[in-house]
């Protein structure tokens, strides 16, 4: 089966890259991106210096595609009927109530594409499930395609999870480690299976493109966001040893990457993981877990995310200790606003709990990230209920850092690699030489 046409529900972190990489790969098929918050589309249809997300290497793609073979349209329902296959890249945040609150993923947004697709479908589709999603959702969409689609169109749903991570997403999917593709293994199946191959063996080698059940490709998504999390969690349990001891968190993610078997690959020590997946992936697995009735492998998951907690408030303990204990009135630099560096995105950023913390004991604080917006930054200190009286936000490095007590290091961007020996430095990421306190130091 041959497909000319595909369209994907959601233009974010995930669905705006991905198509422009499909776009760019396969000039002859047409790829349009759809969204229901209008100001998204109409920021990706602007100029291209402030397109909605920032990733190295994305503009430039745009540049190229946009207009030729990728289009940005709020015109759901055209979109949808006019594409032989619909990925479906909208957010599944954790579920903040109802059954599972705080825990399981919330599917609203899922089950919302899924009825919209059943309602204005009048041509077979295939249907991909792009987000991340608990293990055997793609039955909860079936059933929603078969009884609310019209009569006599079919539908076959394939799990193709998406393995970017955001700051690195272009070349994530220039060269991904794999495709992994579920679907299922009826002949109608195989052949969407195949549909979706002939589209990534345009750039990534065959022997990376796998299929499995539909099943194991959904489960597979979430175990290996857990056990990437879970890699950072132990790194840093052991930061808090080495602390202790005089080891260095360095020299030992060092000589235990360099074991093959272990592999040199997330163990960098840190105030601890951010980010808009790692969290609620892992709250999820142990939501399924209890579901299934396996408390211990619940516990197990659980732990990652405790240790994560512990770390981003240890981070921030040793700066109130590093000041006295008393932060009434002290001024402190918080150097980095997003999840990671090379990204505008602060979803779930340890900037955002050590901040609250910080003035929670009545710190001000000065916040500099070139990448994250102002808005983005005044919405976060409002939804996370931080006193926005406490909080400036600086527009270069130099005023940042001018005439504060403490500078505190939140991403591992390069520009806070030497900032100057007289400054009092707590550095959360292990960059800077100068720094009073280093994470696992
Ligand atoms: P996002 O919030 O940036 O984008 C999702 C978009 O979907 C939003 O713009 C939203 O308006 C839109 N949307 C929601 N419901 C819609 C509907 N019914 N119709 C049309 N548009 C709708 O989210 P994201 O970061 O791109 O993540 C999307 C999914 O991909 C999630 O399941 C996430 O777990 C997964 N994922 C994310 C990353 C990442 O690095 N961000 C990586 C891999 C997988
Ligand atoms: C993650 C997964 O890596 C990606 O495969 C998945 O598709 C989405 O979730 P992302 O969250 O975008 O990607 O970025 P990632 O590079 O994994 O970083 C997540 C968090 O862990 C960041 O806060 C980062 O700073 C932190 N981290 C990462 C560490 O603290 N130490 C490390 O060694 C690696």
């Amino acid at each position: 089966m041959k497909v000319n046409k595909v369209c994907c529900i959601g233009a974010g972190y995930v669905g705006g890259p991905t198509m422009a990489v499909i776009a760019l790969k396969c000039p002859d098929l047409q790829v349009t991106v759809v969204d229901v918050r209008k100001e998204r589309i109409d920021s990706w249809n602007g100029p291209f210096d402030s397109l909605p997300v920032y990733e190295p290497g994305l503009k430039e793609i745009i540049e190229k595609v946009r207009g030729r073979n990728l289009f940005f349209s709020s015109e759901i329902d055209i979109a949808i009927d006019s594409s032989d296959m619909i990925f479906m890249a909208v957010n599944t945040p954790t579920k903040t109530e109802g059954v599972g609150a705080g825990m399981a993923a919330d599917l609203k947004y899922i089950e919302a594409c899924a009825k919209n697709i059943a309602q204005v479908a009048k041509t077979d589709k295939i249907v991909v499930e792009k987000s991340t999603l608990p293990v055997r959702t793609a039955e909860k969409i079936r059933e929603i395609l078969d009884n609310q689609g019209r009569a006599g169109v079919s539908f076959e749903i394939l799990s193709n999870p998406e393995f970017l991570a955001e700051g690195t997403a272009i070349q994530d999917l220039f060269k991904s480690d794999r495709v992994l593709i579920g679907g299922d293994s009826t002949s109608k199946g195989k052949k969407a299976v195949q549909a979706l191959v002939d589209i990534y063996k345009n750039w990534i080698p065959i022997e990376k493109i796998i299929t499995t059940n539909v099943w194991s490709s959904e489960l597979a998504k979430l175990a290996s966001n857990a056990m990437l999390a879970q890699r950072i969690s132990s790194i840093n349990s052991i930061s808090a040893l080495c602390e202790k001891t005089n080891a260095d968190i360095h020299e030992l993610s060092k000589a235990i990457g360099m074991d093959h078997r272990i592999g040199p690959h997330f163990l960098n020590a840190s105030v601890g993981f951010g980010g808009s997946c790692f969290q609620k992936d892992i709250l999820n697995l142990v939501y399924l877990c209890k579901y299934y009735g396996l408390e211990e492998v619940a516990e197990y998951w659980h732990q990652v995310i405790k240790i994560n907690d512990y770390q981003k408030n240890r981070f921030a303990q040793k700066i109130i200790d590093g000041l006295g204990g008393d932060l009434l009135g002290k001024r402190i630099a918080i150097l980095g606003w997003a999840f990671k560096a090379n990204t505008n995105d602060s979803r779930e950023s340890p900037a955002i709990y050590v901040t609250k913390k910080l003035v929670e004991r009545g710190a001000n604080v000065k916040i500099f990230d070139p990448l994250v917006s102002l808005s983005t930054i005044m919405r976060d200190i409002e939804d996370y209920k931080i006193d926005k009286d406490a909080c400036s936000i600086s527009s270069n490095i130099d005023e940042c850092i001018n005439d504060v007590e403490l500078v505190a290091i939140l991403t591992e961007a390069s520009a806070y690699k030497d900032l100057g020996k007289e400054l009092l430095i707590f550095d959360g990421r292990g960059i800077n030489k100068n720094a009073k306190f280093s994470i696992g130091k």
